[in-house]
């Protein structure tokens, strides 16, 4: 495969798929014989408020942005059963990745979904009008059943995001990577090169981490938050049920 057929691109398969039993419809829709493109990782996650808050992180500040992150939490689907909220997040390897899956995804919301693309995945999703306390109509959540990266800056944050280096088979990774010197720990929003109690390890010496995290964790860049970062090393953890 040439260099710029080596694309890849994020999905996730929402609480709401789950629910309605369509995560084998929608890896049949993917699948290789569909698509042409290959599995690079996989993984079921308890969605944390910090990984959703980072994924989401360019709704932040609109009327949607906290149903978006209850929805993608499993909140709106699970709400009485905490271990349930869960989403199968997912690479996709190789050449027009990013289009490919969005095309078979179809429109974000699911009526313009149904009138202009019969027959795409998110046809099959519903549009939830969103009200404030007082019962007034704040908008529409938009239940789409996936998420699709749109372009290759967001594919290569997102599954960044989502996934550690060894999460993805070494020869299909297209990120650089390093081996981290240091220790790196987490705990109540800040990070710490050496063990505090109560504090969890993200990081050891001699793991294998994206460049760009290490970066972010040294201070030497700031294309996200060491949250964001952290974020990922915590994937699976705890529990958070709030
Ligand atoms: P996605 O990121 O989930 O693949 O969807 P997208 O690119 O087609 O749409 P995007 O603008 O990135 O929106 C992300 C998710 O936010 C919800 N949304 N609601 N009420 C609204 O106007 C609205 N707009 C977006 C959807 O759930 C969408 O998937
Ligand atoms: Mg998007």
């Amino acid at each position: 495969m040439t260099q710029e057929n080596r694309e890849q691109t994020l999905v996730l398969i929402k609480p709401d798929a789950l629910i309605n039993s369509l995560t084998g419809y929608v890896l049949s829709q993917f699948s290789e014989f569909h698509s042409g493109l290959r599995f690079a990782a996989a993984k079921i996650v308890h969605v944390s408020r910090m990984l959703a808050e980072e994924h989401y992180s360019e709704h932040k500040g609109k009327p949607f942005f906290f149903s978006l992150l209850e929805y993608i939490r499993g909140q709106v689907h699970y709400p009485n059963d905490p271990s349930k909220r869960r989403v199968i997040a997912l690479v996709y390897h190789g050449p027009g990745a990013i289009q490919k899956i969005r095309n078979i995804a179809g429109p974000t919301n699911p009526h313009v979904a149904r009138d202009t693309r019969p027959g795409c995945i998110r046809a099959l999703g519903t549009v939830v009008p969103v009200k404030d306390n007082a019962g007034n109509t704040l908008g529409d959540r938009l239940d789409n059943l996936i998420h699709a990266s749109a372009t290759a800056p967001e594919a290569e944050r997102e599954i960044k995001l989502w996934f550690r280096p060894v999460d993805i088979p070494p020869l299909m990774r297209l990120y650089p990577i390093e081996v981290s010197q240091e220790h790196f720990y987490f705990k109540d929003g800040q990070l710490f090169t050496s063990y505090v109690p109560g504090s969890t390890c993200l990081i050891a010496p001699g793991e294998i981490i994206w460049t760009s995290d290490l970066e972010v964790l040294q201070g030497k860049s700031s294309i996200c938050t060491f949250q964001a970062v952290a974020a990922k090393y915590l994937i699976n953890s705890y529990p958070e049920v709030d």
